[in-house]
């Protein structure tokens, strides 16, 4: 039978009547130590109910012992050391050792203070779900680098995606043509149903379309138009192109890549050539199973952060602005750079 034990606590109202303690003499109400109950190996926990104004009435140290205390109801403070904390529902505070402690339900909580206290022994704990096999079915696929699965959620949602696309073509649009005259060949990275690239040739000039999931490349050629699959990642971009135009493509890139991935678009790029592109404003990554029913991964970019990448591929930034518009849910920052360097460097 496999190792698990269950115990059924009761829900947060019943806890008040518990009564426990780690010796007799300091059983009170409301305490309920689990790790009388179950055969905890490494970890101890105790359950906890307070009436609003109860205090502990003593602190305590631990020098080997780390806690964290798990607050899921009413309102109370923890005094570390000489700091004091409040916390409520939701609130999550780790000890290490050394730290003298003590803790109390506020007179006004507006309910009984309820908390968790788990403790661990000072050491390590081995590092088992790392290596655990991958979860089938997870709801962010594990089993394959975050650029692969976003990649194959658009090829298996390449229809949806241009359903669930407007048919506007991006304002970035704008800003190539602003910068390049009709008669220019553009190379686009990630064209996706081709709206861009629709757009861009009615003001004249030549587009390659390219795209690094084959089902908007098959898309787009049985819609009549030339089109190549061309992973950022690894492919040859080809060229020189008077510009280079990238539309809510980079942003799938990991951020340590971004340069690398950069520097190939501006080896693509002639002398003077241009390069424009956008990326989703914000902190750090995530993934997000909107619009597509896979999730996909995005990296989020500050201005700063773009115009060092921008500057270590070799490009000389013109623009790196926000350009978010007033009825977008998430916000933007729109690239525009110079290639001044000869196509051969
Ligand atoms: C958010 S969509 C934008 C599509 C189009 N540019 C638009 O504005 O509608 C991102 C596009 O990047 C493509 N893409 C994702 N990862 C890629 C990669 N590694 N190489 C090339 N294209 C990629 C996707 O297939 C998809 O077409």
């Amino acid at each position: 039978m496999s190792d698990y034990q269950v115990l059924e606590m009761g829900g947060l109202d019943e806890w008040r009547g518990h009564y426990g303690g780690f010796t007799p003499e300091k059983s009170r109400d409301g305490r309920r130590v689990v790790d009388h109950e179950l055969t905890m190996q490494y970890i101890g926990m105790t359950a906890n109910a307070f009436e609003p104004g109860e205090e502990a009435g003593y602190w305590h140290v631990h020098e080997r012992i780390e806690e964290v205390y798990v607050f899921l109801a009413g309102r109370g403070q923890m005094a570390l050391d000489d700091d004091i904390v409040d916390v409520g529902p939701g609130t999550v505070v780790r000890v290490g050792q050394g730290v003298f402690r003590t803790w109390r339900a506020l007179p006004d909580s507006p309910e009984q203070l309820r908390w968790l206290c788990l403790r661990a022994g000072g050491q390590e704990l081995p590092e088992v779900p790392r290596r655990q096999p991958p979860r089938p079915r997870a709801p962010v696929p594990v089993e394959l680098n975050p650029q692969d699965a976003t990649l194959a959620a658009y090829e298996r949602g390449a229809r949806q995606y241009a359903e669930r696309t407007t048919t506007a073509p991006a304002p970035e649009v704008a800003a190539l043509l602003a910068r390049v005259a009709a008669g220019a060949h553009v190379l686009e990275l990630g064209s996706g149903p081709g709206r861009d690239a629709a757009a861009v040739e009615s003001a004249g000039l030549t587009v390659d379309r390219t795209d690094g999931a084959a089902a908007f490349v098959d898309a787009q050629r049985a819609a009549g138009h030339r089109a190549r699959v061309l992973d950022v990642r690894a492919d040859d971009f080809g060229g020189p192109y008077d510009a280079v135009f990238a539309n809510a493509v980079l942003l799938h890139v990991p951020r340590a890549d971004l340069a690398g991935v950069l520097a190939t678009a501006r080896r693509a790029c002639r002398a003077g050539g241009v390069l424009v592109a956008s990326f989703k404003k914000g902190e750090g990554e995530a993934w997000t199973q909107a619009k597509l029913d896979d999730p996909r991964h995005f990296t989020y970019w500050d201005e700063a952060g773009l115009t060092a990448a921008l500057t270590a591929a070799g490009w000389i930034p013109e623009q790196v602005a926000e350009s978010t518009l007033p009825e977008s849910a998430e916000r933007w920052i729109t690239v525009v750079a110079r290639n001044e360097a000869s196509a051969s460097l």
